[in-house]
């Protein structure tokens, strides 16, 4: 069990992301201006850990007084083993992104799904209820979200990866929650509403060998991936005339966004902020 210093109430509430590699991590940024909009008190800083660092840097941070963290790779498995009690959707996704203390015990929960499901409904206005989407991969990304895209109400959930089995043993997983079909790239069928590319082929220039019929003039194709540049997989998408295309920054604004509202208590307009983290204001 963990526990508190008693804080200097006029001090800021410590906040920090552990990961590694971290220096390209974009969590300071963000959930410094969803305090600054909402006047919230904190400071919010990246740490890199190393491998064999990450449980006693946990510790060291809560029992220092701090007073919540963001958790990324590679560090979302081991954050789950460390945690005292974890949130259902956390348990489900296999990973933690955030940790918070209550009542003594270190709590881990995962909110990466939800802010896929956030970015979609609100930003994007991508209706879910009743549409027949498909996920590219099978990875750590794609348990993360799965619970809360069921909860959506989907007419189909089809996840296609190169391992086929790997697609198999998530839909196994969650076959009390949902139906979800499974197969390789090339036998997926369509048109369908949606596609989300969760595999990492993004990071090579690369795209999961996905056939263009897969698309009509009603389909929005949306890439977990972000970067400056329109990504390998929605440049394809745009060019099999896709009716409308996006990358996953607001994926990223709204998972840091739901962390900030467990920790705070108050919810930011991460509309506001994902406009600034894309410099078009
Ligand atoms: P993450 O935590 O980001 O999901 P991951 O667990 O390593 O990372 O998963 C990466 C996903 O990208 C997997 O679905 C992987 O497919 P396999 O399960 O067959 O490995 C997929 N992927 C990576 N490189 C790929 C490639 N060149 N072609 C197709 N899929 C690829």
């Amino acid at each position: 069990m963990l526990t508190t210093d008693s804080a200097d109430q006029s001090a800021p509430d410590r906040y920090a992301v552990l990961g590694n590699p971290i220096a390209h991590s974009k969590s300071p940024e963000l959930q410094m201006a969803f305090a600054r909009q909402t006047g919230e008190n904190i400071t919010y800083r990246a740490i890199c850990v190393e491998p064999d660092h990450f449980a006693t840097t946990v510790t060291d941070f809560f029992s220092t007084g701090g007073k919540g963290l963001n958790i990324t790779l590679p560090f979302k498995q081991e954050a789950c083993q460390l945690a005292d009690r974890l949130t259902s959707r956390a348990r489900r996704a296999g990973a933690v992104n955030t940790l918070y203390l209550e009542a003594g015990q270190l709590v881990g929960d995962n909110t990466d799904g939800v802010g896929l499901v956030s970015d979609l409904r609100e930003h994007l206005h991508w209706p879910l209820r009743d549409k027949h989407i498909v996920i590219l991969g099978a990875g750590g990304a794609v348990r993360g979200v799965l619970e809360p895209l069921i909860n959506e109400a989907p007419a189909t959930l089809t996840i296609a990866n190169r391992t086929l089995s790997k697609a198999e043993s998530l839909a196994r997983d969650f076959a009390d929650r949902f139906t979800i079909h499974t197969c390789r790239f090339q036998e997926l069928t369509g048109p369908v509403d949606m596609i989300i590319n969760a595999t990492s082929t993004g990071l090579t220039g690369d795209l999961p060998p996905v056939a263009t019929t897969l698309i009509s003039g009603a389909t929005c194709c949306y890439d977990m991936l972000y970067e400056q540049k329109l990504t390998p997989f929605l440049q394809w998408a745009r060019a099999a005339g896709a009716n409308a295309v996006s990358d996953g920054l607001g994926m990223l604004v709204c998972q840091g966004a739901a962390s900030f509202s467990i920790w705070r208590g108050c919810k930011p307009d991460t509309f506001e902020v994902l406009r600034g983290v894309r410099g078009v204001d």
